[in-house]
């Protein structure tokens, strides 16, 4: 009797373990208005950064690229921002009597070009993208000359260009760029930055003109702390920004935790609170899942598009204005969001990290980032919440057992009840080019043409005396519409 009855309440125990394992309950209150402390946010905090030599095959030579950037003006009203840039920018020398946009060659079509020369064209090409441009140049060559002449063109032909940098991760630069014969240190490299940004402001007759830093190496030992700390008045008032590279790598697993986001994020506080210390933003000038192009078994995966998704809004939290994901040599980049042929599943995290942001202008967490579940709210300029994002982490495989599930209790709702899209897939693997294809909102974007298809799916929960459950199943997000 003893006996069997202890078997009982085991059995009860571990159905209740059981239930908490695959269906937790988080309780937030959702604020009336947004806190003081609430974050600004850019009217399009979610960029694109394509390679120097490949920007010109991008727009002229992919079908799906404008679409892709115009489902985002669709969402916002305002046309993504766009950096031109990366290891290729220190290989490039402006030609003036060229007519193409690049000229260079390669042995095979994936390699990325030792060197190469661009025209005035590239950047008549650049001036004809309607939002914001970001343009990298060549410091590495140590060649003021040519990338003055480059500069005043971009000046002169581009309406839409916010900002110039000058040179693309300098700690790189020992024994391979001409500029870094000598002595280079991050003091070394501050020097010449601030030379260059002051040259290059006066030949252009421009201030805020500058995109500093440009490191990928982690503060502070590179990065806008250090660099701010050598610049006198006069280099500064030709900066408009400091940007910084990052690629978080690691497992898929780790890249999509939320608690892994969150702490790989706060490795820019310090040079944020610098940069927003001397009135300028700061910003993720080039930034993807895993650098070198991606990992063939990270990087195209949904797990990667949740990544994609947190991460910018994390970012935006934090108070980094515009986050850049970077776009490599075309047919050999797994990280991209798109390509000649299939879409990329990380695509669907940019879209679902737009459309949460679209038209907001605070955002906070309503969770402290060090568990896996993700309560974002996002307000508009009133300060009333417009939306709500649901991120649950936990990694969930396709063939590796049933799929667990968070609920979050959300209290303080003010309407009826809540509209919802879901972000999700077969699992945190999925794949669109092994006939995986996440959804959001129950659509699909069309390979070659990033056409949005499929009928779009609202979920409407009840609200009761001001609260409604939420369930968001493991390596998925939801999420709600407020207003
Ligand atoms: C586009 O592709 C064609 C054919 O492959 C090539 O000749 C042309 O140079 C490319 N144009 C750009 C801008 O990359
Ligand atoms: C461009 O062409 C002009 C003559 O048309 C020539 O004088 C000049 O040296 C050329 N510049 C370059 C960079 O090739
Ligand atoms: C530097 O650039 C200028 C202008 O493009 C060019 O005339 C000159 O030959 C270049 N110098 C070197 C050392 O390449
Ligand atoms: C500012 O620093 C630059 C070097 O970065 C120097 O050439 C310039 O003279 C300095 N200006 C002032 C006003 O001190
Ligand atoms: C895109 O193409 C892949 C095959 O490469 C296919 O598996 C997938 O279903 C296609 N996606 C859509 C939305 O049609």
């Amino acid at each position: 009797m003893f006996f069997l009855s202890m078997k009982k309440v085991l059995c009860v125990l571990l159905v209740l373990a059981n239930r908490i394992v695959t269906n937790a309950t988080v309780t937030y209150t959702v604020p009336a208005s947004a806190a003081t402390g609430a974050t600004a946010l850019d009217p399009a905090p979610v960029g694109l950064s394509f390679e120097f030599f490949a920007f010109p095959s991008y727009f002229k030579n992919v079908t799906a690229t404008n679409q892709c950037l115009q489902n985002f003006e669709t969402l916002t009203g305002t046309w993504p921002p766009i950096r031109i840039g990366g290891t290729t920018q220190d290989r490039a020398t402006y030609d003036p009597n060229t007519s193409a946009y690049v000229v260079y060659t390669v042995a095979a079509s994936t390699d990325a070009p030792a060197a190469l020369t661009f025209g005035p064209a590239f950047m008549t090409l650049a001036g004809t993208f309607a939002g914001s441009v970001v343009l990298g140049l060549n410091r590495g060559h140590d060649n003021i000359t040519n990338t003055i002449a480059a500069a005043k063109i971009a000046k002169s032909s581009m309406t839409n260009l916010l900002a110039i940098e000058l040179g693309n991760e300098p700690e790189y630069w020992s024994g391979v760029q001409p500029i870094a014969s000598g002595t280079w240190t991050p003091a070394t490299d501050a020097a010449s930055q601030d030379d260059w940004d002051i040259q290059v402001g006066q030949a252009l007759s421009t201030q805020s003109i500058i995109q500093a830093g440009n490191s990928n190496s982690a503060p502070p030992t590179w990065g806008a702390a250090e660099l701010i700390s050598t610049e006198n008045t006069t280099a500064k008032s030709y900066v408009y920004d400091y940007a910084h590279h990052n690629y978080p790598g690691g497992t898929l697993t780790s890249l999509m935790s939320h608690s892994s986001i969150s702490s790989n994020v706060e490795i820019f506080t310090s040079d944020i609170v610098a940069a927003t210390s001397v009135q300028k933003e700061y910003v993720l000038g080039e930034t993807n899942s895993v650098s070198g192009g991606g990992a063939a078994d990270v990087s195209p995966a949904f797990g990667a598009a949740l990544w994609t998704m947190d991460y910018a809004l994390r970012t935006s939290l934090a108070n980094i204005k515009r986050t850049y994901f970077h776009h490599g040599t075309i047919g050999a980049c797994y990280y991209c969001w798109w390509g000649r042929y299939d879409m990329g599943a990380p695509y669907y995290g940019a879209y679902a990290a737009v459309a949460a942001l679209a038209g907001g202008s605070y955002i906070s967490a309503l969770d402290d980032g060090s568990t896996n579940y993700a309560v974002y709210i996002i307000y508009d300029s009133a300060r009333k919440p417009l939306r709500a994002l649901l991120y649950n982490s936990d990694y969930y495989a396709v063939g590796t057992g049933t799929r667990g599930s968070q609920s979050f209790v959300l209290q303080g709702l003010t309407a009826a009840s809540v509209k919802a899209k879901r972000l999700t897939a077969a699992g945190a693997g999925s794949r669109v080019d092994q006939g995986s294809n996440p959804t959001f909102g129950g659509q699909t974007f069309a390979n070659v043409t990033c056409a949005i298809g499929g009928t779009e799916v609202f979920e409407s929960t009840a609200v009761v005396t001001g609260a409604a459950t939420f369930t968001v199943a493991a390596s998925e997000a939801l999420l709600l519409y407020l207003q």
